[in-house]
């Protein structure tokens, strides 16, 4: 891990580093951005899970995993928009806290883009039962059929009703670097007109 010391820092050369560690969650699998904490507030509740990092946009900056129409999470969004992001690199030491907007997307544009891009392997989720449905029985919710094979295209196609893409603007992101030398704490924020400000924080 470099020093983040040993060179002036700006806001600029952070916001670069954190641009390219979230694109980079996007594109590969065993990146820790890969799989992100994602909450919700519903009854006066923090309700927190991991999902998958299928999206970064950078200007205006957002982000999207996928879901299924009928996980608790939506209508929890559709009630509150208001959503938080936890990403953790361990080698890096980098923490970012995401404030955002969230809107689900169905049967639009992105959706389509994105159902195009999702394997069949994965396309099988949705075929099957919503998550969090309670059973009689410890239960994977996928069709008798589909348990141990990936589905056809055809057979894969019944999910696309199912399929959602819930984008999130990035509002704010709360930036934690962690050194020996002394944590360093970085906050951005997105107005509403599409500026950014920048503050220095103690971590
Ligand atoms: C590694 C990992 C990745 C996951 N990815 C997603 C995802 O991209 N979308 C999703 O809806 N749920 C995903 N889940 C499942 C959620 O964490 C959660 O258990 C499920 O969606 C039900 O959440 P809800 O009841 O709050 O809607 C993932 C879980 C794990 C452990």
């Amino acid at each position: 891990m470099s020093n983040i010391w040993e060179k002036p820092a700006s806001h600029g050369e952070i916001l670069k580093h954190i641009w390219k560690h979230l694109d980079l969650g996007t594109l590969e699998r065993s990146h820790p951005f890969h799989t992100p904490v994602f909450g919700t507030v519903f009854d006066n509740q923090a309700n927190l899970r991991v999902v998958v990092l299928r999206r970064f946009w950078r200007r205006p900056p957002q982000l999207a995993f996928h879901s299924h129409s009928g996980a608790p999470k939506i209508r929890e969004i559709q009630e509150n928009p208001f959503v938080s992001w936890a990403f953790y690199h361990p080698a890096e030491k980098l923490q970012l806290r995401v404030k955002g907007r969230a809107t689900i997307h169905a049967g639009d544009h992105l959706a389509e883009e994105q159902w195009q891009a999702t394997e069949l392997f994965s396309r099988r989720c949705y075929v099957g039962e919503a998550p969090s449905m309670e059973s009689k029985k410890p239960t994977s919710g996928l069709p008798d059929n589909l348990i141990d094979r990936e589905p056809t295209r055809a057979e894969s196609e019944a999910g696309k009703a199912n399929f959602v893409v819930v984008a999130s603007t990035i509002d704010q992101i709360d930036c934690l670097e962690l050194a020996v030398k002394g944590h360093r704490r970085s906050l951005f924020t997105w107005r509403d007109d599409g500026e950014m400000e920048t503050k220095w924080l103690t971590p």
